[in-house]
């Protein structure tokens, strides 16, 4: 992979691309945005192939934030910013957003650090990294946040770089979650924080017989119409609520993957769930 130098942060990066070298990753079968507004998926044979995620966020790219709000009336702003409190930025080490997407985390870090600490934002679908970049440029942020082009099992960074490791509704998405997270612990520095913003289902009745019902009959029409989309939403989303590990289970894979004092907080009523843990 190039070598690349970011300005400030470019002793970090030891092989990424950035995002504007990529290859066009080429035409998709239509997918529905709901899955760019990471709902979590059930079926096991789900194709999860970096080509197929790639092509699919490329895709839908355009109308990801606008979808993201709107599905989710705007809450999901919300997480992000209690995300940047729960784990906040102390001192000048650099941040890693990785699956970060338009990168509306790795901006919730930059404006919470003040400028203080670097933050890259990490992806490997070259247009979703334009639409951030595009953001940052017409907020007049400079090169204290810098998107790159790369594979979240394979970070392009040296092991003990970054004091918060992050990813929002990302982990679900990566092919091995397992590597993705042995990656995020080993890019973290000593006494880090690896924090992990993902989808979870709601355990108390009556909000959970009523989200699931939103989730499963509501959601899925309105993302399919709102996005002009086909009937694949109707197809894995209402399977796709409990598949992805949550909760203890989750916690327990961040274990396995290096981390310490693995905790989470459910958010909004355990629609998503924070996990934190120090490496
Ligand atoms: C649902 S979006 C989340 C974007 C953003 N973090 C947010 O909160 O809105 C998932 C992102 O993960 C990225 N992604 C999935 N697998 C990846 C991988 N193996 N390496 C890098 N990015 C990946 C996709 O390209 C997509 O941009």
């Amino acid at each position: 992979m190039l070598c690349v130098a970011i300005t400030g942060i470019g002793r970090l990066c030891c092989h990424a691309t950035r995002f504007d070298t990529m290859p066009f990753p080429g035409p998709v079968a239509s997918e529905n945005i709901l899955a760019a507004a990471c709902i979590p998926r059930a079926r096991m044979n789900l194709d999860k192939t970096n080509s197929r995620v790639q092509r699919m966020f490329g895709e839908i790219a355009p109308k990801y934030d606008r979808m993201n709000h709107l599905l989710s009336l705007n809450v999901d702003r919300y997480w992000r910013w209690r995300t940047v409190r729960l784990v906040p930025p102390r001192g000048a080490a650099p941040i890693l957003d990785v699956c970060t997407g338009t990168g509306d985390l790795a901006f919730a870090f930059h404006r919470r650090s003040r400028g203080q600490a670097p933050v890259i934002g990490a992806d490997f679908c070259k247009e979703m990294l334009a639409i951030g970049e595009a953001k940052k440029q017409r907020r007049g942020i400079r090169d204290d946040l810098s998107f790159i082009a790369a594979d979240s099992q394979n970070l392009p960074f040296p092991d003990n770089q970054f004091q918060i490791v992050s990813v929002a509704f990302g982990l679900r998405n990566i092919a091995d979650t397992d590597q993705g997270l042995r990656e995020m612990a080993r890019v973290c520095q000593p006494d880090g924080q690896v924090a992990i913003l993902e989808f979870s289902m709601p355990r108390w009745q009556p909000f959970k017989g009523l989200y699931g019902w939103y989730f499963r009959h509501v959601l899925p029409r309105l993302g399919q119409l709102l996005a002009r989309n086909r009937e694949e939403a109707y197809s894995y989303l209402p399977d796709s609520v409990g598949e992805f590990p949550s909760g203890d289970a989750l916690a327990q894979r961040m274990r396995q993957a290096g981390l310490q004092h693995v905790r989470f907080q459910p958010l909004t009523l355990g629609i998503a769930t924070l996990y934190m843990g120090t490496k």
